[in-house]
């Protein structure tokens, strides 16, 4: 496994591949590697010939300075489990490699950036756009992974990709899971024990309310998961909303879509934590 730094290192060590006709795969990551990034790289690693992995703490997706700063970093740790999964190159880059100026470009994702994250992350989908954007020019990928925990992400990243006209198929990899519910995800390593024993509660309600919509209204459901997250102590409810998988606009009835998700983002303690459940899908 190749450790490489540089935008002209990757791209040499990957056109030679390129000429040699292999399919690239890439798994954009931040780093503080855990199971929900390993299910991504082992779907790269099945479905094609070299995967990429980046790590980079990207600073222009963080509209708070101290999540920032206090974002887990484990290069080491990480580059040991890449290796562990036959990942071909890690793309571990600094940020002058990736802003040597200021990226001042403006994408419009409305209205699919207007929900949810949107109002409590400013600038935030823009950034992550501005990342994906360069690490896809960097490495040309046939495919690349992203996880359905960051529902939004997904769904705007789908689009970026049809805005700038780019030839790469994303793939959706489902929400990988702690034995007991937390979906698994770099913060939780920030979570004291108590809010960690709390956390439970999310993922817990969620697959309750997959139950209780089985015989009550979209907005029935709505309520009942406000209320549960709403009123426990220790945690400060930003958002649940009900949304049509494909535009991410809130619903108010179960007939509306075929495709039915809801979206959760709260704060435990000092940690944001989002996750989400599919109340309808198509298959
Ligand atoms: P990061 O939070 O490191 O996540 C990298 C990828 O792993 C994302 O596609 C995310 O959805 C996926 N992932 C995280 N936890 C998961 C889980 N429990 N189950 C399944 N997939 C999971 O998302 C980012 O980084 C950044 O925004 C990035 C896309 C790299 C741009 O900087």
């Amino acid at each position: 496994m190749k450790v490489l730094n540089t935008i002209k290192e990757l791209r040499s060590a990957l056109d030679y591949s390129r000429a040699k006709g292999k399919t690239i795969g890439l798994v954009p990551t931040m780093g503080a590697l855990h199971m929900g990034h390993s299910s991504l790289v082992e779907l790269s690693v099945k479905q094609n010939d070299i995967t990429v992995v980046s790590i980079f703490v990207n600073p222009t997706q963080f509209n708070d300075k101290n999540d920032l700063m206090n974002y887990p970093r484990n290069l080491e740790a990480d580059c040991k489990l890449l290796d562990s999964l036959a990942v071909d190159i890690v793309f571990a880059p600094d940020v002058d490699e990736m802003y040597p100026e200021p990226d001042t470009r403006l994408f419009n994702f409305a209205p699919l950036d207007t929900v949810m994250e949107g109002p409590f992350r400013p600038g935030h989908f823009n950034g992550v756009a501005q990342i994906v954007s360069k690490l896809f020019y960097a490495v040309e990928p046939h495919k690349a992974y992203f996880g359905e925990k960051d529902f939004q992400q997904l769904a705007i990243i789908r689009e970026m990709v049809k805005q700038l006209s780019l030839d790469v198929e994303i793939v959706g990899c489902p929400i990988i899971r702690e034995m007991d519910g937390l979906a698994l995800s770099s913060r939780n390593m920030l979570l004291t024990a108590e809010e960690r024993q709390r956390s439970l509660l999310i993922s817990k309600t969620l697959f309750n309310s997959l139950e209780y919509a089985k015989e009550h209204t979209l907005n029935e459901v709505k309520e009942y998961v406000e209320n549960i997250i709403g009123n426990t102590d220790g945690f400060r409810l930003e958002y649940f909303q009900i949304v049509d998988g494909y535009t991410l606009q809130p619903l108010q009835d179960w007939d509306e879509s075929d495709y039915i998700v809801g979206c959760i983002a709260l704060f435990c303690g000092k940690i944001r934590l989002i996750d989400n459940i599919k109340y309808k899908e198509v298959k």
